[in-house]
């Protein structure tokens, strides 16, 4: 596929057929996204490789939490999860809200669980000082959870960076045996999309960037 038409069509894919992909195809799509950058080079990045359903089904129950908490939020309006406004939702409602499957269901059905993982012993955290949430260590991983989706879609199959399961990360490092300095970047179920492509929504330059300072000139979008 030609780079752009990769870059404008990968989505995140939740359903999927019971098309099996093989250890060979995901080592080559591996080999294609170890080309992404770290910082300093370090390429912290570890991946395993799930398709036991018992730890598939560990993976949903782990979601359930956050899963219920994002749709509480999201049902009162809120940026779920964010560091800066507090939720008004409160601990009864998030208990008793039932999250969407799709938040959920993928983990099982997906043919194949890629757990993308990165050791913070080798992650330059230049922000770790800030009074606010990390975000520079993700950049140590996520161009290369990144790559992985699109090396996925030129190899026809599709999948979706999720972290809702993270927010239970000690449980997920007990059941697949990752050592306390090796974080869990994403969950990301893999395989050949059941759903067909629709035009993804996102928005046009002009909305995001400006020239020389926040709130100065916009960026003009370019002509279509
Ligand atoms: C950092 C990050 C975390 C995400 N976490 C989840 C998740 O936990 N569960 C999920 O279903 N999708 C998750 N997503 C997928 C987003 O919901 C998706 O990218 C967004 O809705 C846009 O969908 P589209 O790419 O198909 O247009 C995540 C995406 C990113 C980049």
């Amino acid at each position: 596929m030609e780079l752009y038409d990769v870059m404008r069509t990968t989505f995140s894919a939740r359903e999927f057929t019971p098309d099996p992909v093989p250890d060979a195809l995901i080592a080559k799509i591996l080999d294609h996204a170890r080309f992404a950058p770290s910082g300093g080079n370090r390429q912290g990045w570890r991946v395993i490789v799930v398709r036991d359903p018992a730890t598939r089904q560990a993976f949903v129950d782990l979601t359930m939490p956050s899963a219920k908490r994002y749709t509480a939020q999201v049902a009162l309006g809120e940026n779920p999860w964010n560091t800066i406004d507090p939720t008004r939702a409160d601990a009864a409602t998030i208990e008793r809200t039932s999250p969407p499957s799709r938040l959920v269901e993928s983990y099982v059905k997906a043919p194949v669980v890629l757990v993308v993982c990165v050791d913070l012993k080798v992650v330059a955290s230049v922000d770790q000082y800030l009074p606010r949430v990390g975000v520079i260590s993700g950049a140590s991983i996520y161009p290369f959870a990144w790559n992985i989706l699109l090396a996925a879609r030129h190899e026809g199959l599709a999948g979706t960076i999720t972290t809702l399961p993270v927010s239970e990360e000690p449980k997920l490092q007990a059941l697949l045996g990752l050592p306390a300095h090796v974080a869990v970047a994403a969950v990301m179920p893999l395989g050949r999309a059941a759903t067909r492509l629709t035009k993804l929504k996102r928005k046009p330059v002009a909305e995001f960037a400006t020239l020389e300072r926040w709130g100065g000139t916009p960026l003009p979008s370019p002509a279509p």
